[in-house]
């Protein structure tokens, strides 16, 4: 299988005033084959979203590579990065992120395809669609953020991520904000996502639930201070863990 992700020895720290330097991500290493759903997990302050946003961009890197789809977009930025956000794209923590609240939520899924030159009526169409795989009905369309629920809110924010059909969909958090049952919901879109025919969606899922990680990820990488202190298959490392922290973090929920 072709990779999708390689990141090689990603780190950051940060400057900070009048304080010792901070390493939050200290020379990190994985890689994603296409199609593939990693899981990322740690406690709050290990260094999660630290690594998306380096990998998504948002956030320079002090040290290493990113690779996405053999192409190096360590130092990618300005007119670059539409390219690298047609291949890669984000569902936040909070569903309402996703959106501004001065536009529908039809406008803002369909903003990348206007912007791809798309016409209004195909892109009201695809925006018909997507919130329908989404389980959304089209009626969606012209509801403002504030106007839906967070789970609902959360499902358009993956349709407005998936409308430029990007190879890679990073979630981070993206569940942690709604209730037990709208999570399992959202699960199991993602997986009805990554199962539909012809799709090579690869997921990128942050998350400090060990149980969703364990249902829904094909690998699980866990981070603990920046460092990735175990790998591999989601049940053997909850049900084994090695290292000390990871045992720590599942009791810590189990
Ligand atoms: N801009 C910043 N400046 C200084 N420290 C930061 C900054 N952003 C994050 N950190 C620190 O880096 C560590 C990792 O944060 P983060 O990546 O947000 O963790 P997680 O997503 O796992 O909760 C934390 O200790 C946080 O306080
Ligand atoms: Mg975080």
């Amino acid at each position: 299988m072709q990779q999708i992700l390689k990141a090689a020895n990603l780190t950051k720290v940060f400057n900070r005033k009048g304080k010792p330097d901070f390493t939050a991500v200290n020379h990190i290493s994985f890689e994603m084959k296409q199609g593939e759903c990693l899981g990322l997990i740690g406690e709050s302050g290990s260094g999660k979203t630290t690594v998306v946003n380096m990998i998504t961009r948002l956030l320079e890197s002090t040290e290493g590579s990113i690779i996405l789809d053999g192409e190096d977009i360590t130092r990618i930025s300005g007119r670059g990065l539409r390219k690298v956000y047609a291949k890669m794209q984000m569902v936040f923590q909070t569903p309402m992120d996703s959106f501004d609240p001065r536009c529908t939520l039809g406008d803002g899924i369909g903003e990348s395809l206007r912007n791809n030159g798309w016409s209004r009526k195909d892109t009201k169409d695809e925006v018909e669609r997507l919130l329908k795989v989404c389980g959304l009905s089209a009626d969606f369309a012209f509801r403002y953020p504030h106007q839906v629920s967070g789970g609902q809110c959360q499902r358009a924010a993956i349709a407005r991520a998936l409308a430029i059909r990007p190879k890679l969909l990073i979630c981070d958090e993206a569940t942690s904000a709604l209730d037990v049952t709208i999570q399992k919901e959202i699960i199991t879109l993602l997986n009805e996502l990554r199962m539909q025919k012809g799709s090579d969606l690869s997921i990128l899922f942050i998350c400090h639930d060990i149980a969703l990680v364990q249902q829904f990820c094909d690998r699980v990488l866990v981070l603990y201070q920046g460092n990735i202190v175990e790998q591999g298959d989601p049940g053997a490392v909850i049900c084994h863990p090695q290292d000390a922290y990871t045992r720590r973090l599942i009791d810590s929920v189990l």
